[in-house]
């Protein structure tokens, strides 16, 4: 089977994973980068949230056609520096932790789009993230950390 060129955190990787394969089963079982979570499979979850060229997506429902050529970043591109991360840690955010790498990609992408995130920009950027341990205002109490600490301007506490 030919191989497929993908962009994934900064490298260029080739897989020989047919190009109808989810880009999920590619990063967790080819490349062995399985801080991305396999939940549902069907795009109900979260779980399994990369970015495309800086977008959220869920990767059980991606096939890897559509990101060749695309700016692939996972859980483990973001280096273990990203604001996000450290006030994840600062605020003993995750129970269980299973939906806690889709929870930080999505809420990348929104730091990315918007800095200074309104409740109404989170709600519509993590509705998608179930966390069946319920750490909702953990989560949300997290992303305004990491939007001030990323910014310096203080924001409403969760
Ligand atoms: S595993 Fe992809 S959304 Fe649930
Ligand atoms: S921390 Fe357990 S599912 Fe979210």
């Amino acid at each position: 089977m030919a191989a497929t060129s993908l962009d994934i955190n900064g490298k260029t990787v080739s897989v020989t994973a047919a190009p109808d394969t989810p880009l999920l089963w590619v990063l967790r079982d080819e490349l062995q980068l399985t801080g991305t979570k396999y939940g549902c499979g069907i795009a109900q979850c979260g779980a399994c949230t990369v970015h495309l060229n800086g977008q959220a997506v869920r990767s059980c429902q991606t096939p890897i056609a559509a990101a060749v050529g695309a700016k692939i970043t996972t859980i483990e591109g973001l280096g273990g520096t990203h604001p996000l991360q450290e006030a994840w840690v600062k605020l003993d955010v995750p129970q269980c932790g299973y939906c806690q790498s889709g929870q930080i990609m999505s809420a990348a992408a929104l730091l990315a789009e918007k800095p200074k995130p309104t409740d109404a920009d989170i709600d519509a950027a993590m509705n998608g993230n179930i966390c069946r341990c319920g750490a909702y205002q953990r989560i949300r109490a997290a992303i305004k950390d990491a939007a001030q600490n990323a910014s310096g301007v203080a924001v409403a506490k969760a």
